[in-house]
Formats: structure tokens, C-alpha cells, sequence
């Protein structure tokens, strides 16, 4: 049986022993980043800032939340807006490994700067065993390079600490608990972003479109668990496909785009099963997002089970 509190026992004593200077962290709001955080903090305490950076694919309201989580932690935030710099590395850029192996180094490249300027020497991630066994890490494919582990330079400026590394989802979920972390029961979201929701090329423009619909389906979803219409899936998003199709908007000839609706249940993300949400819900979501967003005259539901299929698209 995994036992939270001894392991965060066993995680703060790791931290304290390997960190001998100023440490940063990579924070994203998420569970697994949140979680390291916590642990990290209370190894280090002032030893550790947290940096934010906004790459311009967070979702709706994601900074000011961040903000708010972390400085209630007590934790120092550095607030950094790199969406510009992610913008312009992924200009042109549609292969799904490349955009994550790019997305990947810039990140490392904004922290390693932001990181000198706070004149930190080692960096705390939140990496959980999912991300480097599904990055190539054991003997199986690189099925994804997940975001912080195959995107990772070699040459990085930085030592990197991984508190979480032997953790599976559920386990990170109970430590959260254990730490009292109100994010215990957030959806994961994936490292590099909204641009693995946007197949092809990741652009300004594209980003709004795909923030606004994953924002509509949270919305939507969390709605009808309020009213006890469905329980909470494990995930739930939108991904913003390339195909446009033709539709009628009013009495008008439209030509838009396709937007597929994701939700699964999982426990450990190794394995997911497409959620069976209500017709009545998958509606509202429906007829919400072409009305608000004008590129989109097409929805599709996912009904694709891991495997064969990944949970994220690209
Ligand atoms: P896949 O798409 O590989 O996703 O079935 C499994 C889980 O991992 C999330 N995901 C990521 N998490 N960095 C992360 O920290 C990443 O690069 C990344 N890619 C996918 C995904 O949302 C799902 O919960």
C-alpha cells in the first residue's frame, strides 16, 4: 500500500540532501508541479522561487490562478510572459514529436535565463513515472516525448531534481491530499499545452480559438457534474483539428473548422477509456462553441479507447 505521508517524509529529506544552493521551480498550476512544489518548499523554504511561464497555450485565466496558488502556498513566484518567444519558435512547425521537442527546449531555454537571473543552480521538477516510461525512458517506443523529459537538452544549465519521478497519478493524487492541496482533484493538463490541441501548426490565432473551446467544455462539463447530470471525468477538452468542412451559418455558405470533443476516464493515464457523457451535455457544448466561435461549424465527440489511441491527439 503507498503510504503519502511517508513518502512526503522521504521526498523532503531527498530534496534537502541533493539541493545545496538556490533552487527554482517549474510551476504550471498543475497537480504533479504543485505537489513538487509543496515539497520542495518545505525543503528549502526561501531556497526555492517558483517561475511561471505563460508560453501563450495556458488555459483561460491558468496565470492568475497560478498566482493566487502559489503565493497562498507561501511560496516566491517569478511571473514570466514568453508567449511571443513560443509563437515565433513554432512559426511553420506541424510535426507533433517536433513541436513537442521545440516547446520542450524553448521552455528549458526561458527557464535557464529566468533561473540565472534568480541565480538558482537547480531545478525541482514535477515529473511523474508516465512521462519519461511513455518518453522512451524503459525499453518500450517513444510514443510521446513528454514535455520536460525527451524535450530536455542535454547540455542544460541546471541540476535537475525529480521528487516525483516513481509516482503514478493516483499516488501523486494522495500525496496532494496528504498535503492538504486543493488541486488534489484537477484534470492533468499536458505540458506543452494547448499546442498539442491544435493539430498542425500551433498558431497565435489558433490558440484563442482552441483556449475559448477548452474553457466551453470545462464549463460545460463541470455544469452538469454540479447538477448531478454525470460524473466528473477523469479529462475533458477540446482539440482543433485542421479540416474544415462546409456548414450553413444563418442562411450563409460557411466554410470552418472541426473541432473534436475529449473526455476520458483513466486512473493512471497509462490506460483511458473514452467517457460516456450525455447527449444532452455533448449539445450544449456543442451549439455553445459554434455560436462563440465563429472559425468552427463542426463538432465531433472521440470515441477512441488508450490504446490505440493516446489521450492528447498529438
Ligand atoms: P497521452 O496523450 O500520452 O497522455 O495518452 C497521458 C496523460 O499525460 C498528459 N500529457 C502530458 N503531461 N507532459 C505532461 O506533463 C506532456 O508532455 C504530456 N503529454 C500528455 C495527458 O494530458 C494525459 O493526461
Amino acid at each position: 500500500m503507498f503510504d503519502a505521508e511517508k513518502f512526503v517524509e522521504k521526498a523532503v529529506k531527498e530534496v534537502r540532501d541533493k539541493v545545496k544552493g538556490k533552487a527554482v521551480i517549474a510551476t504550471s498550476g498543475g497537480v504533479d508541479s504543485t505537489v513538487a512544489a509543496k515539497i520542495g518548499s518545505m525543503a528549502l523554504g526561501d531556497r526555492m522561487v517558483a517561475i511561471y511561464v505563460d508560453t501563450g497555450y495556458m488555459r483561460k485565466g491558468e496565470g492568475n490562478k497560478v498566482k493566487k496558488l502559489v503565493e497562498d502556498m507561501g511560496i516566491k513566484l517569478r511571473y514570466v510572459d514568453a508567449s511571443r518567444e513560443f509563437y515565433s519558435a513554432l512559426r511553420g512547425v506541424t510535426d507533433p514529436e517536433q513541436k513537442r521537442k521545440i516547446i520542450g527546449e524553448k521552455f528549458i531555454r526561458v527557464f535557464e535565463r529566468e533561473a540565472k537571473e534568480e541565480g538558482a543552480e537547480y531545478l525541482i521538477q514535477g515529473t511523474i513515472a508516465p512521462d519519461w516510461i511513455e518518453s522512451g525512458g524503459g525499453l518500450r517506443d517513444t510514443i510521446k516525448s513528454h514535455h520536460n523529459v525527451g524535450g530536455l537538452p542535454s547540455d542544460i544549465g541546471l541540476e535537475i531534481v525529480e521528487p516525483l519521478r516513481d509516482l503514478y497519478k493516483d499516488e501523486v493524487r494522495k500525496v496532494a491530499h496528504a498535503l492538504k492541496l486543493e488541486v488534489a482533484e484537477k484534470q492533468p493538463f499536458p505540458g506543452p499545452g494547448l499546442a498539442v490541441r491544435i493539430i498542425g501548426e500551433a498558431t497565435e490565432e489558433k490558440a484563442k480559438v482552441i483556449r475559448e473551446a477548452c474553457h466551453i467544455v470545462e464549463e460545460e462539463i463541470e455544469k452538469a457534474v454540479e447538477e448531478k447530470k454525470m460524473s466528473k471525468p477523469w479529462q475533458y477538452f477540446a482539440v482543433l483539428l485542421p479540416v474544415k468542412t462546409v456548414g450553413v451559418h444563418g442562411d450563409r455558405r460557411a466554410y470552418g473548422y472541426t473541432i473534436a470533443i475529449r473526455s476520458v476516464e483513466s486512473v493512471d493515464a497509462m490506460t483511458a477509456d473514452f467517457s460516456h457523457i450525455p447527449y444532452e451535455v455533448l449539445d450544449r457544448i456543442s451549439t455553445r462553441i459554434t455560436n462563440e466561435l465563429n472559425e468552427v461549424n463542426r463538432i465531433v465527440y472521440d470515441i477512441t479507447n488508450k490504446p490505440p489511441g493516446t489521450v492528447e491527439w498529438e
